[in-house]
């Protein structure tokens, strides 16, 4: 294990714990939950074939309600509410502990089974529809290590498309197109942990992107970088149209990059709003845990 592992210490126990006995509704890895066949990826009725215009780009989240306790008796989410518009940018922020990789890991179904329901573009999130909402929603976990697994970084970032059946043609200009999103081109060969945490942060978002999900998730994607690694995520992560749900305690790069926060803290969401007037209030960011940011 990475050196890095510490500072998702959180998010490697979530899923080693849907790895281990009891997945809550399907298997744990990343790869896996986008796995599926090509009927089962959501389509905007209508829309034309290739790039889908950002205005007709599906993306919302309804989150009620929503409870969660681990097997071990954690209560983790104490009813959360919380909806997302197609195409905002929403930092999720918090305490060690808040719940924000718990939050994170139910939008897709890695995590499932409490009260309350998540919901993709109307859809709930839940068994029967896990696939097709994984082929929506690209979830990236906070450790790297969790999501590349694969011989080569062009092997994981192929992994999903090849799975969700895009044809085989198409494979090659997915991930292409994948890695130069991230600022990556050309390390289709190169050996994951042959590279630097900030660059396997950035191939594992490769390995969701080139899956084209209409909602992104980002476990602590700035946790443990370098000045430089942590600029080069933030500057990928501020072009990236679609919906995006971060979760972080960069405050400084929720500042620049997220227009709107929430704030969780002992399971419950005790804030919302636009992350500029939130940032300004130094006594409520102090009462959860949290620091404003120097300027
Ligand atoms: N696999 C697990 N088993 C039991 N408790 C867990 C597990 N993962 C996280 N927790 C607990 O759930 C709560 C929320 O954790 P987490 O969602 O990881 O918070 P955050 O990401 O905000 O640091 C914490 O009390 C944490 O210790
Ligand atoms: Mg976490």
């Amino acid at each position: 294990m990475s050196a890095n592992a510490r500072v998702s210490d959180n998010a490697r126990v979530d899923a080693e714990q849907v790895r281990g006995a009891s997945p809550p509704v399907e298997h744990a890895h990343p790869h896996v939950h986008a796995a599926g066949r090509e009927h089962d990826h959501v389509h905007v009725e209508g829309a034309p074939t290739g790039e889908v215009s950002l205005a007709s780009q599906p993306g919302g989240i309804v989150i009620e309600h929503l409870h969660f306790t681990y097997p071990d008796g954690t209560e983790a989410l104490r009813g959360i509410d919380l909806e997302v518009a197609p195409g905002e940018k929403v930092a999720i922020v918090g305490p060690n502990g808040a719940g924000k990789s718990t939050l994170l890991l139910h939008l897709n179904g890695i995590l499932a089974g409490g009260h309350g329901r998540v919901a993709i573009d109307g859809v709930v999130v839940e068994a029967a529809s896990v696939k097709r909402i994984r082929a929506v929603v690209g979830l990236v976990f906070q450790d790297p290590d969790d999501q590349l697994f694969s011989p080569t970084i062009g092997e994981d970032v192929a992994f999903g498309p090849i799975h969700m059946g895009v044809p085989r043609e198409d494979i090659h200009h997915r991930v292409e197109r994948a890695l130069a999103a991230v600022g990556m081109s050309g390390t289709e060969r190169r050996v994951p942990h042959h590279l630097s945490l900030g660059q396997r942060k950035r191939a594992s978002l490769a390995t969701v992107l080139s899956m084209d999900p209409a909602i992104l998730v980002f476990d602590e994607p700035t946790a443990g970088l370098d000045p430089r690694g942590r600029r080069e995520i933030m500057s990928v992560l501020a072009q990236r149209p679609e919906t995006l749900l971060v979760s972080t305690h960069d405050l400084a790069m929720v500042a620049q990059v997220m227009p709107r926060m929430v704030i969780l803290d002992d399971g419950r969401l005790v804030a919302d709003g636009p992350s500029a007037a939130l940032l300004e209030d130094a006594d409520m960011l102090e009462a959860h845990g949290l620091e404003k940011p120097c300027r």
